[in-house]
């Protein structure tokens, strides 16, 4: 049995999550233009604050995330390849939309002056030069990991959107209007792995792999260590989040602790997944009590 290739059968249902995808996306179409205060910088050129050092990082961590779009389309098309012909339609879709989100985070720091743009292109230069070293390796590896990929990072924007609220609620509002595009994008994959389980739970030895092994498009960028650790500690985003917000919410959708698989080699990925999970989950639990600690010492 192939358990790397999506089920024929599963085509019609794939092509109504596109469908709904579609009209979803087109009842919140923007343009990114939009979510710039245009008019204001006209009268006020200072409209935009500066912003402290976590927000800017945040911003700048996800535009040269974003911005390797070429490279995650490539290889998308590439892994998706041979797949059913909807997979490769919501790839286009997908591509156009994901477009606007490192135009629209480049363009408010720009016309904000805040960072150094200058120092910014070469980081994109580097970035994409560099491309994305992805270890998808078939059409199911490939939803599943799009499908944990899009939910962090829609969980990463709903965070700094949090914190950014208090020095732009115009960068906010921009931040959870991104958050609304992953999560679309999330809901199609993780919908398409839910179908596949249902029909086949044997799927959880490739899904246990893709979990397993599971890193964020933009981990190659210059510094992404420091950028992660300053993000977990100060902007609410880390390994914590990972677990309860990412991790956790898909392991109870798509049920995993439930599922019944027939061969041996499944089996005894579902186990591994589930000992992985409970180490997640001990990781985010003791990162729950220092926060909880260091909020309390703050407060006495
Ligand atoms: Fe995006
Ligand atoms: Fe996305």
């Amino acid at each position: 049995m192939s358990l790397a290739h999506l089920i024929p059968s599963l085509e019609p249902k794939l092509r109504s999550l596109y469908q709904a995808h579609h009209e979803r996306a087109k009842r919140i179409d923007w343009a990114y233009s939009e979510y710039l205060p245009l008019d204001e910088l006209k009268a006020n050129p200072e409209s935009i604050p500066q912003l402290s050092p976590v927000v800017y990082t945040a911003v700048e961590t996800a535009m040269l995330t974003e911005v390797n779009l070429p490279w995650f389309t490539t290889h998308l098309y590439a892994a998706f390849r041979g797949a059913l012909s909807v997979m490769i339609d919501f790839l286009h879709t997908w591509t156009s939309e994901e477009d606007q989100h490192a135009l629209l985070l480049e363009t408010y720091l720009l016309l904000g002056g805040n960072g150094d743009p200058k120092r910014r292109a070469a980081m994109r230069k580097s970035v994409i030069r560099q491309g994305w070293a992805t270890n998808i390796d078939s059409h199911f590896g490939a939803i599943a990991y799009t499908a944990i990929q899009e939910l962090a990072t829609q969980t990463f924007y709903l965070r700094v959107a949090d914190i950014a609220e208090a020095e732009d609620p115009r960068l906010a509002r921009a931040l959870r209007r991104l958050a609304k595009d992953e999560t679309l994008h999330m809901a199609f994959y993780r919908d398409a792995v839910k179908y596949h389980l249902e029909v086949e739970p044997n799927y959880v030895y490739p899904l246990a792999e893709v979990i397993m092994k599971f890193e964020m498009p933009g981990s190659g960028m210059p510094n992404y260590q420091e950028r992660a650790e300053l993000l977990a500690a100060k902007a609410n985003y880390g390994p914590a989040e990972y677990y309860t917000q990412v991790i956790d919410a898909l392991w109870r959708y798509w049920g995993i602790d439930q599922l019944e698989p027939t061969l041996a080699r499944a089996r005894e990925a579902q186990l591994k997944l589930i000992k992985h999970h409970q180490k997640l989950a001990r990781i985010a639990a003791r990162i729950m009590e220092r926060r909880k600690k260091r909020q309390e010492g703050a407060a006495d």
